[in-house]
């Protein structure tokens, strides 16, 4: 049996991790097919919340369905010009044939631990920027994690941004607000 942490506070209060852990960023994931945020975001200017709308007002941020890449990929099937960019393409159009259509099954690269309370809509409502926590995506050719998203990580910028508003964000230091 596992005690939810929440449970737990009272004993581990003065036990809490340690606020400054050493991290290294993992590499980014084998995922099952080619997607560049460079190409999609710099260079063809589509933002962040065209893909991941739920990004700014639900918990999940969630990845796109292949139906919404197919809403581009039946149009946009080649570019004579760059010639590897045609190539990375032919895994979704091949994808994009298949019937019945399946998903195509991508690797997650964050994931916080189940015990933990994370949500991206407060975030959002709170001006907070998707770089602050997953840094330039719009220049990786691979999503890869750059935030450790440990404890001390979230816990520092709570700090950092409750001085700016201290009576709304009053509670967002307090161990329930992230375990519940
Ligand atoms: C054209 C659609 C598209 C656009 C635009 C887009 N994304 Fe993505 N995003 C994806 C897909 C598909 C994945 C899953 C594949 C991967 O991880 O690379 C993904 C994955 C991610 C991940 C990793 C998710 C995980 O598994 O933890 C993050 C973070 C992310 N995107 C943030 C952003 C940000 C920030 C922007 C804007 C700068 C953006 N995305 C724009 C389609 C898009
Ligand atoms: C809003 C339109 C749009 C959506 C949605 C979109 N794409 Fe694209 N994608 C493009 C355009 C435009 C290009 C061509 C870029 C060029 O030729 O310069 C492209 C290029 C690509 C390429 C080649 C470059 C690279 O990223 O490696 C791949 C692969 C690709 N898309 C996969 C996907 C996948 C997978 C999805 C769905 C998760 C998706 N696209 C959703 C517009 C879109
Ligand atoms: C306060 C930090 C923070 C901000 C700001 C943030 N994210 Fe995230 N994001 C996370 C964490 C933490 C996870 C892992 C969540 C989990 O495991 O449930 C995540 C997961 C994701 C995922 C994977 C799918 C999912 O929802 O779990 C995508 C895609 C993503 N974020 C995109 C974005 C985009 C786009 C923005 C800006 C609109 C953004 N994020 C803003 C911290 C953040
Ligand atoms: C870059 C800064 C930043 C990081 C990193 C960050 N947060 Fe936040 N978080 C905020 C801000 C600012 C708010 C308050 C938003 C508002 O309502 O104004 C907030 C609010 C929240 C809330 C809502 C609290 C409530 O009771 O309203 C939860 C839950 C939360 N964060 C969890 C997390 C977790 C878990 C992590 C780490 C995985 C994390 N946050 C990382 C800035 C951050
Ligand atoms: C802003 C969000 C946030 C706040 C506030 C917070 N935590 Fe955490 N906590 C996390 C995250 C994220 C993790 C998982 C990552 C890690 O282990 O560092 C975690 C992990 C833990 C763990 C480890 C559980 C395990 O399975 O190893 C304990 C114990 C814990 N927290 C206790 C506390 C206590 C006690 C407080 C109040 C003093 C507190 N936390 C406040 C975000 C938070």
């Amino acid at each position: 049996m596992r005690l939810p942490v929440a449970a737990m506070i009272p004993w581990l209060a003065c036990a809490a991790p340690s606020l400054a852990q050493a991290w290294t960023a993992p590499p980014a994931p084998r995922q099952p097919m080619p997607f560049s945020h460079r190409v999609h975001v710099v260079d063809n200017r589509i933002g962040c919340t065209s893909c991941h709308p739920n990004a700014a007002r639900s918990p999940v941020a969630g990845i796109p369905s292949v139906e919404r890449c197919r809403g581009c990929h039946k149009f946009v099937k080649q570019d004579p010009e760059q010639p590897r960019l045609t190539e990375e393409m032919k895994p979704l159009l091949a994808k994009l044939r298949e019937e019945p259509p399946t998903t195509i099954p991508w690797v997650r690269v964050h994931r916080v631990p189940d015990h933990v309370h994370f949500s991206h809509a407060p975030h959002a409502r709170g001006g907070v920027g998707c770089a602050e926590c997953h840094g330039e995506v719009e220049k990786m050719d691979e999503a890869r994690q750059v935030s450790s998203l440990l404890m001390g990580w979230c816990v520092e910028c709570h700090r950092r941004k409750q001085v700016e508003k201290p009576v709304e964000r009053a509670r967002i230091t307090d161990c329930i607000a992230c375990h519940k």
